[in-house]
């Protein structure tokens, strides 16, 4: 695969390999063998499996490609490949969970057995190998997101509601709402300069936008809570068609991790275990569905893709990814990276929505304002939120 990025020395690669190696270890550290095992949905994976195949990622796209590499078990290419059609047939995904053996152990030595292979070639890349490698670090970081957002999900289906870690509870304040303004016109989005960049942020392009105005800050608690209040989730003209029925199938009535103590209490459930909502955090673990019903009701819209992109300078961001109103499409002229890669974002552009910005569970320096994150409307486990937008 090639990837436009600049060859890095081989000592600074070799370092920065090590530190998100051991970034995703540091994640699992308070996790027990069974907490790494299980998957509460479809949608997500045993914290194991993201160790396991984050490693498998390095060694099918990376150390294969090496005469004198030993596959440390020929077995784990149908466990832990992910969605890769060339790399051959794949264990399901909803039943991640069943894959008790190997044991956390075992993955474990797995990983040990790839970092020392990839030292090896990471010693000896050229800059392709290097470009592939710094792909395969920024997979893992996805990842560690996921280890989060998944394990947080695993704890919330568990009747004693764990904490994963301790989190302090400091009283936020206010922070008043303001509105950016933006001329509109010809703008360019999309990635620019030679740093890393997914094959979704490119090519940087044109667009054309009308006057705007954009939130300031994303959508609080406090303000998500009089939306339900005022009777959000039992009022249908402020839903999408396919929004509404989510809400009749699901039972929705407040965002994801809400719970309501016998005494009519408001509680949240965290990485660090059972709180009240903060009003003045950011409201999170929203579907698109929902943040576009909770822009109706304000009488604001959510922002393009581009408008956020166009406004980011201006914009507090980075504790929740934001919905925005633009669907997952390839950019004009848009090429998928080479080889194993052309199936890592392309092939999923059909019937999600782009995220930007980046949320607490992002690896530090992972995002960039050009970033494309993308889930499908209903999704709820990402630390997703809502900003608002205005035609002027
Ligand atoms: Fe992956």
């Amino acid at each position: 695969m090639t990837v436009a990025v600049p060859a890095h020395a081989p000592s600074s690669l070799i370092a920065r390999y090590r530190a998100v190696r051991a970034a995703s270890m540091a994640l699992a550290a308070p996790l027990t063998a069974e907490d790494c095992a299980v998957q509460s949905m479809p949608d997500t994976s045993p914290v194991k499996w993201h160790l396991a195949h984050t490693s498998w990622f390095f060694e099918t796209a990376m150390l294969a490609q090496r005469k004198d590499y030993r596959v440390f078990d020929p077995a784990f290419a149908y466990l832990f490949n992910s969605y890769y059609e060339s790399a051959g047939p794949r264990h399901p995904r909803p039943r991640r969970g069943l894959i008790t053996r190997p044991g956390l152990d075992a993955v474990l030595a797995y990983r040990a057995h790839v970092d020392a292979a990839m030292e090896d070639f990471l010693a000896q890349a050229d800059a392709a190998q290097g470009a592939q490698a710094l792909l395969g670090l920024q997979h893992e970081e996805q990842h560690q997101e996921l280890i989060l957002t998944d394990i947080k999900h695993a704890f919330f289906c568990n009747p004693l509601l764990p904490a994963y870690r301790t989190e302090a509870q400091t009283p936020r304040t206010a922070v008043p709402l303001a509105w950016r303004a933006h001329p509109g016109g010809i703008v360019p989005v999309g990635h620019a300069g030679k740093d890393f960049a997914f094959d979704n942020e490119s090519p940087r392009h044109q667009v054309l936008l009308r006057p705007f105005r954009i939130a300031s800050r994303a959508v609080s608690n406090g303000e998500y809570a009089d939306f339900i209040a005022d009777g959000g989730y039992r009022r249908a003209e402020f839903w999408l068609s396919d929004g509404w029925a989510r809400v009749q199938e699901e039972g929705w009535d407040s965002p994801l991790y809400w719970l309501r103590d016998d005494d009519g209490t408001s509680r949240v459930f965290t990485l660090g275990g059972l709180g009240i909502p903060d009003p003045h955090a950011p409201v999170s673990h929203v579907s698109f569905f929902e943040a576009a019903a909770y822009a109706a009701w304000a009488g604001k819209r959510l922002p393009t893709e581009f408008e956020w992109e166009a406004a980011s300078a201006d914009l507090a961001h980075g504790e929740v990814w934001e919905w925005t109103r633009s669907a997952y499409d390839p950019y004009p002229g848009y090429k998928p990276f080479a080889g194993l890669a052309s199936e890592y974002n392309g092939k999923f552009m059909v019937g999600q929505m782009v995220l930007r910005g980046g949320s607490a569970a992002t690896p530090p320096g992972h995002a960039r304002p050009s970033y494309r994150n993308f889930f499908p409307p209903a999704a709820r486990w990402q630390f997703s939120g809502i900003r608002l937008a205005e035609d002027v």
